[in-house]
């Protein structure tokens, strides 16, 4: 699956992830800069937090309870239809390709 990461300076990364990868782990192993990945993946730090393209939006799973606690605490603010934690959407079962914007910073 693709995953394209759109920078606040106008660049982008394409990575194409293996099926199972979530967005936050494919771009902490793939070097995409902006997404942190503190917690390594539990929902518990924010700092994997992406703004989805909304022409990518549907077909997504729903926000779960602890990821919308954390979105609350994201330090760019939070887009009430566009915001998700990088590593709850799973390549391959959330998406086969999905386009999402970096914010400008994660903490
Ligand atoms: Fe910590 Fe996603 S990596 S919440």
């Amino acid at each position: 699956p693709k995953i394209i990461y759109n920078h606040a300076d106008g660049t982008h990364d394409v990575v194409d992830a293996p099926a199972g990868t979530s967005v936050m782990r494919a771009a902490v192993t793939g070097g995409v800069a902006g997404i942190v990945g503190e917690c390594g993946g539990q929902a518990m730090c924010a700092t994997c937090h992406v703004y989805v393209r909304p022409e990518r939006l549907a077909g997504l799973p729903a926000v779960s309870e602890d990821e919308d606690e954390m979105l609350d605490c994201a330090a760019a603010g939070r887009d009430s239809e566009r915001s998700r934690l990088g590593c709850q959407l799973f390549a391959g079962e959330a998406f086969d390709e999905i386009e999402v914007d970096v914010p400008e910073s994660q903490s």
